[in-house]
């Protein structure tokens, strides 16, 4: 696979030693990013002039208000420009002063690779934007409400370890307005460390669970078929979702995401094909696998999941943002501190491919059979002008810093990134809410065409 961004995204955790080799220069380089803070404040003096000329012209969603246009348009045009329906996905970062929404020293559920200002990362800047769709405003995060409608319910993220990046955000939004702590825990008593199967993490007060199952491919991997080539070492079932799948189809809430270890580091090289049936397909090509395995997700959500009681949704491919090389080669982002601000519109292009099997069809064109309808978490574009929010080398934890030539330029700082990602999260959520409420019978906000 040729995309820049298809680096592993968990390699650089898997290849920790070599610490410290050149402390030195990276704390020289470590100084660096404070150069910024002049420029820093003329931009928010622009950026807040900014905000007031364009402020009284929106159309001040109130978010129920969005709801009521979205029922007097048909389904498949929402999210679209022109309809007068809000784009959240399309907007930019603006500087927030009331950003973080949380301290990482006050939430005892992240990683300790994710902790970057407690690993010594210098800069804060990374913390204090806020996404700003273009059209509209978001509502605002409300961790009260948001624990009030899943109250007896339980969501679920599986997929890579950038969804474990967002699932761990999401219980640090979360946990903010639980004051007794101990009443949130991990049912079978797991700690949070890395390379674990799952865990079921209950908020006792309101009796709901915020879970995670680690699948980076969705699909199961495992023992090739008998006769297989001798270098076939494991297989890869484009046919079937992950076997875990039966304990989290009723979820109250499912997001799905996947697509960081659908490159040939992460498969072919390693001995690991492709099979459908009892077919090992050792020519198949990791786009190609990749496209049939999203193939096989909505088949299983079409089939297997009951949409009135589920709400489902894919959180698209959140770039990497490796810079002169990848992972193994030295590419590295420890020097950006802001995000792309340009107002061009950055081109996918690099991961049009991760992208192809979510795009929106015409609804009039296909019966409901042919397609399927889910909510996208469409992060792709938002997050792809985020180069200024990895882990770059605070990823070892306080006692180390990364090599230079070591970086994590995949998963996100927290707080940071992904807690945008839940801020559109909870608005889909709220959005779901309050259509159920008015008995609109909507399964989600996008069309997507299943393969025959
Ligand atoms: C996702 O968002 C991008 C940027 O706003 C947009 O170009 C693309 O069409 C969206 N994808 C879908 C399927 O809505
Ligand atoms: C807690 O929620 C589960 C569903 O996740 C439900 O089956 C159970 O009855 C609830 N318990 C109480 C005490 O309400
Ligand atoms: C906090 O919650 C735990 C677990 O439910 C409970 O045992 C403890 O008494 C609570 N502490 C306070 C101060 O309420
Ligand atoms: C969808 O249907 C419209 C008319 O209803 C037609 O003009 C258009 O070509 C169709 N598009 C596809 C992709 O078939
Ligand atoms: C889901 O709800 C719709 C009406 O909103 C109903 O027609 C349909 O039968 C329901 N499906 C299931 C599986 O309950």
């Amino acid at each position: 696979m040729a995309a820049p961004a298809a680096s592993s995204s968990q390699a650089p955790e898997e290849e920790k030693g070599g610490a410290g080799e050149d402390r030195p220069d990276a704390r020289r380089r470590r100084a660096k990013p404070f150069a910024h803070g002049g420029s820093l404040g003329v931009f928010v003096l622009v950026a807040a002039a900014l905000v007031l000329l364009v402020l009284p012209r929106l159309p001040h969603s109130d978010f129920y208000g969005l709801v009521v246009l979205l029922r007097q348009t048909p389904l498949a045009a929402a999210g679209r420009k022109g309809g007068g329906l809000c784009d959240w996905f399309e907007g930019k970062w603006v500087w927030d002063e009331e950003r973080p929404l949380y301290a990482s020293e006050g939430c005892a559920f992240l990683d300790e690779g994710f902790r970057c200002s407690e690993n010594g990362r210098p800069d804060r800047m990374y913390t204090k934007w806020r996404w700003q769709p273009a059209g509209c405003e978001l509502p605002r995060f409300d961790s009260i409400n948001l624990l009030e409608k899943l109250r007896d319910r339980r969501l679920v993220f599986v997929g890579d370890s950038i969804g474990r990046n967002q699932w761990e955000s999401l219980l640090c939004m979360l946990s903010t307005s639980v004051s007794n702590k101990s009443t949130i825990y991990e049912v079978n008593g797991r700690p949070i460390t890395k390379h674990t199967g799952f865990f079921v993490f209950k908020f006792e007060t309101y009796n709901c669970t915020v879970e995670y199952y680690r699948s980076p491919f969705l699909v199961p991997q495992g023992h090739p078929p008998v006769g297989a080539p001798k270098y076939v070492k494991t297989t890869l079932r484009l046919d079937f979702l992950d076997w875990t799948s039966k304990t989290w189809k009723d979820a109250d809430i499912l997001i799905f995401n996947t697509g960081h270890w659908w490159n040939y580091e992460k498969t072919i090289r390693g001995g690991c094909y492709f099979q459908e049936g009892d077919q090992v397909k050792t020519k198949m090509s990791v786009e190609n696998a990749y496209q049939r395995s999203i193939q096989t997700l909505f088949k299983w959500i079409h089939k297997e999941v009951n949409r009135n009681r589920t709400q489902v949704i894919f959180r698209t491919y959140a770039p990497s943002h490796f810079r002169v090389g990848d992972w193994k080669n030295g590419g590295r982002c420890h020097l950006e501190t802001l995000p792309d601000l340009s107002p061009l519109t950055l081109s996918l292009e690099p991961w049009e491919h991760y992208l192809e099997p979510f795009r929106e069809v015409p609804s009039e064109n296909f019966t409901a059979n042919e397609v399927l309808e889910m909510d996208l978490l469409n992060v792709t574009q938002m997050t792809a002008r985020r180069k200024d929010g990895h882990l770059s080398r605070f990823y070892l934890g306080i006692s180390a810093l990364a090599p230079l030539r070591r970086q994590d330029c995949s998963h996100w700082c927290l707080p940071g990134v992904p807690d945008a990602w839940n801020e559109l999260l909870y608005a889909l959520i709220m959005q779901r809410e309050s259509m159920m409420r008015k008995n609109m019978a909507i399964m989600g906000t996008t069309r997507i065409k299943l393969a025959p």
